[in-house]
């Protein structure tokens, strides 16, 4: 019996790339084993606010300035604790203007805690060595070569964050060129079927994560 933590952050409620691929890794997770659970949250549809207190950066017992106000620090509660309650992650976004859809930065600002999800001083790594799968679909070409080679800033900021600051073990995935058309079918030939490729390895690892029964 494990829990997956689905998040999508695309702005395209239909035909969306990023969504269809995180929701096969989430099926077959479903499917592996009886009793696995989907927590879905859509930072799209039901926005969080832009952090509002620089004090929700950090856990109580290491903050030195003033404190958050009680809805604010109950809302980032209930984002931590889905976060720490969750055996598995995955994120799905597109990239907007090089980088992150803002929907998913305020999730990053609200869950990235020194001290609760981050080691500080005085805590240790409670999420080191779960599994994060970090999807992006891109528009243009970031391909070994291409002209926007290391311009995807979306990608690292997350290996970053969920990786060296809280000690997940992250799996990268991306599609690029899906906005290439009939009017480029070579890059649109190339984009299917790097889609049909994240597809598969989504679907295997979803199905691999849930039936990764041992609880961290
Ligand atoms: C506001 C906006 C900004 C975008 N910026 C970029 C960009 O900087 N680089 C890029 O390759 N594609 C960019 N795109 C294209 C999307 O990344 C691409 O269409 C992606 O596949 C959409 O994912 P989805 O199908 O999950 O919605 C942008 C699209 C939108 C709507």
């Amino acid at each position: 019996m494990a829990t997956l933590l689905h998040l999508d952050a695309s702005a395209a409620v239909e035909g969306s790339r990023s969504r269809a691929l995180t929701a096969a890794l989430a099926r077959a997770f479903r499917e592996a084993a009886p009793g696995n659970t989907v927590v879905h949250r859509d930072l799209h549809a039901e926005p969080l606010p832009h952090l509002p207190h620089p004090g929700l950066h950090w856990a109580a017992p290491v903050r030195t300035g003033a404190a958050p106000d009680a809805a604010s620090a109950a809302l980032q509660d209930r984002l931590t604790a889905e976060l720490l309650g969750a055996d598995a992650l995955v994120v799905g976004f597109p990239l907007y203007n090089y980088s992150l859809p803002s929907s998913l930065k305020a999730w990053i600002d609200h869950v990235h805690v020194p001290g609760l999800t981050a080691p500080s001083a005085v805590s240790g790594t409670p999420l080191a060595g779960r599994a994060a799968v970090v999807v992006a679909t891109r528009g243009g070409d970031y391909g070994p070569g291409a002209p926007n080679e290391g311009r995807d800033l979306a990608t690292p900021v997350l290996e970053l964050v969920l990786g060296e600051e809280m000690g997940m073990a992250v799996t990268s995935v991306a599609v690029n060129l899906t906005l290439a058309g009939s009017d480029r079918p070579e890059q649109a030939r190339r984009s299917e079927r790097e889609y049909a490729e994240a597809l598969a390895a989504l679907r295997a690892l979803g199905g691999r994560l849930g039936r990764c029964r041992e609880k961290h």
